[in-house]
């Protein structure tokens, strides 16, 4: 099944949903939980939400599941935890993401979310660190994601899948956000690939599209999760001004503080709206 790399995702002739089938036997096995309710990527600066959701049964390294990747970077946790909310409600906490820009491919970058959808999981909330290019919107601020413009050129849908995107972020989902924090604005994401950041005349571009938030994840994996079914929500956390709003360079370093800064707060609105789904 696998090829030279040891992950099965990297041989073409493997199915996979098979691959997410199978990983979803290695969690339900791994946590003693044979289905879950809600799955949560947890992105830059969000981190913290793990522990305000519920109690955590069962915590493990992401590579103990089958077809999951190392994580590629500092300030990425590469575990998986089962959480168990005071409703009685199983949240499958995903912390390793796989980026687009580590070139893999768009069926590792949506494996944590096909794998999701086979423990069961019919919500899936993505969380990342992001630019804003709205001029009201300040480092630290979190937003809802209203809808997205996918700029990789590449999709997790193999095959003529034809599949409807309108209303990819729930509107009924963000909706109920709002009644945890009316405050809560909402925008376009824009999914480059990364890794560089995108230059003024990009962000400009992307301005000019309708978008409202660059970053490199978070498109190819909504996509994944309707093709499976999955109902979405999604929330950024503004780390930075994109490229030539603000006006001093960007850096991977700043992205994280302005994480660690929001994380609490942000982090409780999380856990709260959680609570409410
Ligand atoms: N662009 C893309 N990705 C990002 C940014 C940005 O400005 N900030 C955090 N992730």
């Amino acid at each position: 099944m696998s090829d030279t790399t040891g992950n099965p995702l990297d041989d073409p002739s493997a199915d996979p949903f098979e691959v997410a089938a199978a990983a979803a036997e290695d969690i339900a096995r791994l946590t003693g939980v044979e289905r879950h309710d809600i799955a949560l990527t947890l992105g830059s600066g969000w981190g913290k939400a793990a522990e305000l959701i519920g109690e955590t049964t069962v915590t493990f390294p992401a590579t103990e599941v089958t077809g999951f990747s190392k994580p590629a970077l500092e300030g990425h946790v590469g575990t998986l935890r089962s959480v168990l909310t005071p409703k009685g409600r199983r949240v499958l906490i995903i912390g390793a993401r796989t980026h687009y820009y580590e070139g893999h491919g768009a069926r590792r970058v949506v494996h944590s979310v096909r794998t999701a959808a086979a423990t069961g999981a019919r919500t899936m909330v993505l969380t990342n660190g992001a630019g804003g290019i709205k001029h009201t919107w300040k480092p630290g601020q979190p937003v809802l994601i209203s809808d997205h413009i996918n700029l990789t050129g590449d999709s997790p849908l193999e095959g003529a899948t034809f599949i409807d995107l309108t209303d990819l972020y729930s509107m009924r989902l963000r909706d109920l956000a709002r009644t945890i924090d009316p405050s809560l604005d909402e925008g376009v994401y824009c999914q480059f690939r990364g890794p560089q950041y995108e230059t003024p005349a990009e962000v400009r571009m992307a301005k000019a599209i309708g978008g409202h938030i660059v970053g490199m994840s978070t498109a190819l994996e909504a996509i994944a999760a309707r093709q499976a079914g999955m109902e979405i929500l999604g929330f950024s956390l503004i780390t930075n001004m994109a490229a030539g709003i603000q006006t001093t360079p960007l850096s991977h370093q700043e992205v994280i503080e302005a994480g660690r800064e929001a994380e609490p707060v942000i982090s409780s609105l999380l856990a709260r709206v959680i609570g409410a789904l």
